[in-house]
C-alpha cells in the first residue's frame, strides 16, 4: 500500500489551507466536553466555560463546550466533499457538578450538531475501551438504588454530507478499494473490541496532559489504530481524508490511499 500525507499544523476551526469539498474523510476526535483535563483548553477558547464550572453550571458549561466544537464542525463541513464522510471518536463524561451526579451525553449532541447541519447520520460504532474506567464503581458502589453503570465506552459517530456519492458502474478506484470478505466481517461490526487502550508512555506529564491518548496493547497507539481503520473502511482509492491527532500542536492531516487489488466484489 502506497500513501503519501501532508501535514498542517493549526486550529482545526481555521482550516483555510484546505480548499472547500477538497476532503473526502475526516476522521477526528476532539477534546471531549465535560471531561475535566479538557477543562483548562476549552475555558481558554471562551473563558465563560470557566465562569459556569466554578458556578457548578454544568449543563451551561457543556454547552458552551460544544459550541467552541461547532465552529470545527462548520469547518470539517466546508472542506468535505459533498457526499463526503466525517468519523468523530468521542465519548460521554460523567461528572458531579453542585453535588449532583450526571452524564453528559457529548454524542448525543455532536449528533446533533451534525444534523442540523445537513449530514445524515450512519450507523455508528461502539469502541469498548475498558481502560478509561479499569473496574472501578461509580455512585454508591454496592448499596442501590445510586450505583452507576461504568462507562466503558465511546463513539465513533458516522455521518454523510448530504446525499451519496456516484460513481460511474464499476469505477476503478472503488473495486480497487474492495474489501476482503474477512475484513468486512471483521470491521463491519458495529460493537469494536478489539483496540485495546493502555497508558502511552509518555515522557513527562506535561505532554499526557494535551496528549490524552491511549495506546494498545501490541504497543501500536491504539488511536492511530482506529484513525488507520476509518480509512480503509470508509474511502475509496485515492482519496484525501483529513484528520487529527494528538502531537502537541495538534496538526491535521491529508493523506491519499492506494490500495491493493482485490478480486473480491463488494455487494
Ligand atoms: C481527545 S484528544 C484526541 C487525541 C488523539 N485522537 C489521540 O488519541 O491520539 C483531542 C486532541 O485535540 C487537540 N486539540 C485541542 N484544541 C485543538 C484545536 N483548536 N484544533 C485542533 N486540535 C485541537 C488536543 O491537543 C488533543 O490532541
Amino acid at each position: 500500500m502506497e500513501t503519501t500525507h501532508t501535514v498542517h499544523v493549526g486550529d482545526a476551526r481555521d482550516l483555510s489551507e484546505v480548499a472547500d469539498d477538497a476532503v473526502e474523510l475526516v476522521v477526528t476526535s476532539p477534546p471531549y466536553p465535560m471531561v475535566e483535563m479538557w477543562d483548562d483548553p476549552f475555558t481558554d477558547l471562551d473563558p465563560v466555560i470557566g465562569e459556569y464550572l466554578d458556578a457548578g453550571k454544568g449543563e451551561a458549561a457543556f454547552e458552551a463546550m460544544h459550541t467552541v466544537l461547532d465552529a470545527v464542525w462548520e469547518e470539517l463541513q466546508r472542506v468535505l466533499c459533498p457526499g463526503g464522510i466525517a468519523c468523530i471518536n468521542v465519548g460521554d463524561a460523567t461528572r458531579t457538578l453542585d453535588g449532583r451526579f450526571r452524564v453528559f451525553p457529548n454524542h448525543a449532541r455532536i449528533v446533533e450538531a451534525f444534523e442540523r447541519r445537513g449530514f445524515h447520520p450512519l450507523p455508528d460504532v461502539l469502541w469498548h475501551k475498558p481502560t478509561n474506567s479499569a473496574a472501578k464503581f461509580m455512585g454508591s458502589g454496592m448499596l442501590p438504588p445510586s450505583a452507576y453503570v461504568t462507562l466503558e465506552h465511546e463513539y465513533v459517530l458516522v455521518f454523510r454530507n448530504g446525499e451519496r456519492r456516484s460513481f460511474e458502474p464499476g469505477a476503478d478506484r472503488r473495486y480497487e478499494a474492495a474489501y476482503f470478505w474477512e475484513e468486512r466481517n471483521r470491521w463491519f461490526t458495529d460493537v469494536w473490541t478489539d483496540i485495546r487502550g493502555r497508558l502511552q508512555e509518555l515522557p513527562d506529564d506535561e505532554l499526557r496532559d494535551r496528549a490524552g491518548a491511549f495506546r494498545s496493547s501490541t504497543g501500536s497507539p491504539t488511536a492511530s489504530r482506529t484513525f488507520r481503520r476509518c480509512p480503509v473502511v470508509w474511502s475509496a482509492n485515492g482519496s484525501r481524508p483529513t484528520g487529527s491527532s494528538s502531537s502537541a500542536k495538534s496538526p491535521t492531516a491529508t493523506r491519499r490511499i492506494t490500495r491493493p487489488k482485490t478480486t473480491t466484489s463488494p455487494s
